[in-house]
């Protein structure tokens, strides 16, 4: 298993370790994932963690099952349910963005179309293509930031590092499987390449980290010296 892709490999231990969360279809499943749940919990998931966002997710998908509803809500009661997530402007696009992808008759299924809905940045347009619609997208969130940093043993530190960050994960992401791949990296950087301590005993990547040769993965992303 050395001679695998780094893809590969994640990939294989995504579908023994993924989490099972509520906006997630199971690993390798051939039915895709509501593209309107997958936006939902990316963008409740954005400086939130998953524990908090879970019971938020599921009040919301049970006032309004689809985006349609969420289209038609009364922006005061949404406001009520968003209260505790924080970052406002948050929610107060999450209705602008529901109204025009129900005037579009559904959500744009490429990076590009979904960058231009109000909200949505270049992360969550990636998330979105590459779980909701499988498109080869290249996602970097915080956690796959880490596990590229440790890979590669970027010695460059944040933020100058980015741009080499995402052409490495350009370098590892794979044609198929792309939505799998973005969420076991996320889940691999959540629970295995941990900022402290990190669990490499358990990784499935460790042939192939620069970091874990070096013996030192925890000095990975390198901080801007204060
Ligand atoms: N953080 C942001 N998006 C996520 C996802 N789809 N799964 C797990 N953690 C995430």
């Amino acid at each position: 298993s050395v001679d695998m892709p780094v893809s590969q490999r994640l990939l294989d231990w995504y579908d023994d370790h993924a989490r099972t969360l509520p906006w997630r279809t199971p690993p390798g499943a051939a039915e895709r994932p509501d593209p309107y749940r997958v936006w939902l919990s990316e963008i409740m998931l954005q400086q939130t963690t998953v524990a908090a966002v879970g019971p938020y997710f599921a009040r919301f998908v049970g006032r309004w099952p689809m985006v349609t509803d969420l289209a038609a809500a009364d922006e005061a009661e949404l406001m009520a349910a968003w209260a505790g997530l924080g970052y406002y402007a948050r929610a107060r696009n999450l209705i602008a963005c529901a109204r025009e992808v129900t005037r579009l008759g559904g959500f744009p299924s490429t990076e590009e179309g979904l960058r231009a809905l109000p909200g949505i940045g270049a992360y969550t347009a990636a998330a979105v293509a590459a779980i909701a619609f499988g498109e080869r997208a290249v996602v970097v969130d915080a956690n796959v930031e880490r596990v590229v940093s440790r890979l590669f043993a970027i010695a460059e530190p944040l933020p100058g590092s980015r741009p080499r960050i995402r052409a490495l994960a350009d370098t590892i992401t794979p044609d198929a499987r792309a939505g799998d791949f973005a969420q076991a990296m996320m889940d691999l950087g959540a629970t295995v390449c941990t900022p402290r301590n990190p669990r490499c005993y358990a990784c499935p990547l460790t042939s192939a980290c620069a970091a874990y040769a070096e013996g030192n993965p925890e000095t990975y992303p390198v901080k801007p010296a204060k």
